[in-house]
C-alpha cells in the first residue's frame, strides 16, 4: 500500500542544525566545482571537445562545472537509442516504473541540502528558494509515481452483454524535454519523470545555464534503477540540437518549459510533418506570464503589500509565475504602494551563499542586460521609486524595482521582464482593474487581494489566469495541490503536477471483445 500523498515540507532554516546540514551541502558541492561532465547516451558516458560552461551567477568567475555539448551527429545517436529502448522501456510494468521514482525521491532526500546548496551555487538561489526547488522536485517524483498508479489500469467504460471493452493508455514513443534554468531541479526533474514513467523515452536537454543539476538528477535516476537509454542526457544549442530534435521524424512528443518566443518556435516546427514522420507531433509547452496582483479598496493592505513584494522579488523575480504588475483601487493605492517600498528596501540583494539574503542575482548576462533596459523603460514610462540599479562587476545584480504610475497599456505593463522589477498601476474601481489584469496576452497565474465577497466571486469567474490566488501572493504552487501551468501565450494549458498530466504524454486505447 502506497502512502497517501503528502507534499515535501520546507526546510526551517532558523534551526541551527538545518545551517550546520546546508553549509555541509555547500561544501559537499564545493569539493566538486569545476568538473567536467560527459553525455549520457545509452548509459555510455561521451566527452566533447566543445564544452557548455556553467558559472555562478554571483561569481562568474566560479565555474561550476564544464558539460559536454551534443553535436547534430550525437543527438541522432541518442535518439536511435531512445527510439530503441522504447520497445523495451513500454512493456515495463507501470509499477515497476513508478518504484524507480519512489526510490529517487528517497535518494533525493537523503541529499536534500546538497542539491539545494548546487541549485544556490549555479542559479543562484537563496536558501529558501533553493530548498523549495529541491523539494518541488521530490514532490513531481512522489506525486506522478501515484498518478501512474491510478492510471495503469485505465479508465473503466460500459460493456454491453456479451461484449468486454476496455479503455487503456499506452505510452506515446520519445520524448523531447527542454527544461529551463529558473526552476532547474524541479522542472527538470517533473517534466523528465512525467516522460518516463508513463512509458517513454527522454532526450532531455537541459538549460545551457543550469546543466550540472541535471547531470546529478541523471545519476540518481541511474542509482534508482532507470535502465540505459530511457533518458539521455543531451545538452547542446538550441538551434543545432534543440531544433534537430524537434523536428526529427521520430519524435513523438516535446515538452517544454521557458520562453514564449522560443515556445512558438517549437510549436510551429512541430507542426510540420517531416519525411519518413507517421504521426502528428504532440506539444506541451508553458511559457511565460505577465501576472497581475490585483488589490482591492476593502482589503488587508499590508497583506498586499507583503504579497506583492515576495511574489515580484522571490528568486528575483525569475519565475513566470511572479507579480510583474499591482492593479491597485485607487482609493488604497498611495498606501499600498509607500508600503511596497518600505518593504522592498528591508531586501537584501546578495550572495545567495550568506543565509540572509533574500534576492541573488539574476541568470546571466542576457537577463542583466534585458532586465537593465526594461528599469529604463520603466524610467520613461513611470516612476522609479525604489531599486533601479544594477552591478555586473562580480555577478549579475540587480536591486529590487518597483515603477509607480505605469499607464494599463504600457510596455512594462504588457512584456514579460522575468526579473526584479514591478510595476504599479492604478484601477479607477474594481471592475477596471479586472479589466487590466487580462489586457496582456497571457494567463499564467494571478491574485486577488479582496475582503469582498462578491468582487472575490467575480475574479474567480472573469479573471482569465490559470493559476488564481486570493489573498496571498501568486507564487508558490504547490505540485497536487495547485497544479499549475496557464491559458493563452503561457502554453498549451497543461497542468504541471496536476491530475490530468501523465495523460498528456499517453494515448487512449480501446480495446473491444466479444466474449
Ligand atoms: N510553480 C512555480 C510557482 O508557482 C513557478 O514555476 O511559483
Amino acid at each position: 500500500m502506497v502512502i497517501p500523498y503528502k507534499h515535501e515540507p520546507f526546510t526551517n532554516f532558523g534551526l541551527e542544525e538545518n545551517q550546520e546540514q546546508y553549509n555541509q551541502g555547500l561544501a559537499k558541492v564545493s569539493s566538486y566545482l569545476g568538473e567536467k561532465y560527459p553525455l549520457i547516451i545509452g548509459g555510455e558516458r561521451i566527452f566533447t571537445e566543445e564544452q557548455i560552461v556553467s558559472v555562478n551567477p554571483s561569481n562568474h568567475k566560479e565555474v561550476i562545472g564544464s558539460v559536454s555539448k551534443a553535436s547534430r551527429e550525437l543527438a541522432e545517436k541518442a535518439m536511435q537509442i531512445a527510439d530503441t529502448t522504447f520497445n523495451t522501456w513500454k512493456k515495463v510494468k507501470p509499477e515497476v516504473r513508478a518504484d524507480i521514482l519512489f526510490r529517487a525521491a528517497a535518494i533525493i532526500r537523503r541529499r536534500k541540502h546538497e542539491f539545494s546548496a548546487l541549485l544556490t551555487k549555479e542559479a543562484g538561489k537563496p536558501w529558501n528558494e533553493a530548498d523549495a526547488d529541491t523539494a518541488e522536485a521530490i514532490d513531481f517524483l512522489e506525486f506522478y509515481a501515484r498518478q501512474m498508479l491510478q492510471l495503469k489500469d485505465g479508465i473503466p467504460v460500459e460493456s454491453r452483454p456479451g461484449e468486454y471493452n476496455r479503455f487503456n493508455y499506452i505510452p506515446l514513443g520519445v520524448g523531447v524535454v527542454i527544461s529551463p534554468w529558473n526552476f532547474p531541479f524541479a522542472i527538470m526533474a517533473g517534466t523528465t519523470v512525467a516522460a518516463v514513467v508513463t512509458g517513454n523515452t527522454v532526450l532531455l536537454k537541459p538549460a545551457s545555464t543550469t546543466p550540472v543539476v541535471a547531470y546529478k538528477f541523471l545519476e540518481v535516476l541511474e542509482e534508482a534503477g532507470l535502465p540505459a537509454g530511457v533518458v539521455n542526457f543531451v545538452p547542446g544549442s538550441g538551434a543545432e540540437v534543440g531544433d534537430y530534435l524537434v523536428d526529427h521524424p521520430r519524435t513523438r512528443f516535446i515538452s517544454f518549459t521557458g520562453s514564449k518566443e522560443v515556445g512558438i518556435r517549437i510549436y510551429e516546427r512541430a507542426a510540420k510533418v517531416n519525411p519518413g514522420q507517421i504521426w502528428l507531433k504532440r506539444v506541451i509547452a508553458e511559457m511565460g506570464g505577465k501576472d497581475t496582483m490585483v488589490v482591492d479598496k476593502e482589503a488587508d493592505l499590508e497583506l498586499a503589500a507583503k504579497s506583492i513584494v515576495s511574489s515580484a522579488f522571490g528568486f528575483s523575480g525569475q519565475k513566470c509565475s511572479a507579480c510583474s504588475r499591482a492593479v491597485i483601487h485607487q482609493d488604497v493605492y498611495d498606501q499600498v504602494l509607500a508600503r511596497a517600498i518600505e518593504l522592498t528596501n528591508e531586501l537584501t540583494v546578495g550572495n545567495p551563499e550568506d543565509r540572509t539574503t533574500y534576492m541573488g542575482p539574476v541568470n546571466d548576462q542576457a537577463a542583466f542586460n534585458k532586465v537593465m533596459s526594461y528599469v529604463q523603460i520603466g524610467r520613461e514610462e513611470g516612476r522609479v521609486v525604489t531599486g533601479g540599479e544594477g552591478d555586473d562587476s562580480t555577478g549579475w545584480f540587480i536591486k529590487p524595482t518597483i515603477v509607480a504610475d505605469v499607464k494599463e497599456d504600457a510596455r512594462l505593463m504588457k512584456e514579460e521582464i522575468f526579473g526584479p522589477v514591478v510595476a504599479f498601476c492604478k484601477a479607477k474601481d474594481f471592475d477596471h482593474a479586472l479589466e487590466i489584469a487580462n489586457n496582456t496576452e497571457y494567463g499564467l497565474t494571478g491574485a486577488v487581494i479582496s475582503n469582498n465577497r462578491a468582487n472575490i466571486e467575480k475574479a474567480r469567474e472573469d479573471f482569465h489566469a490559470g493559476n488564481l490566488y486570493f489573498n496571498r501572493g501568486c507564487t508558490g504552487a504547490i505540485v497536487g495541490y495547485q497544479p499549475f501551468g496557464g491559458f493563452n501565450m503561457s502554453g498549451t494549458d497543461s497542468k504541471a503536477g496536476g491530475p490530468d498530466y501523465l495523460v498528456l504524454h499517453m494515448q487512449g486505447k480501446t480495446t473491444s471483445e466479444m466474449l
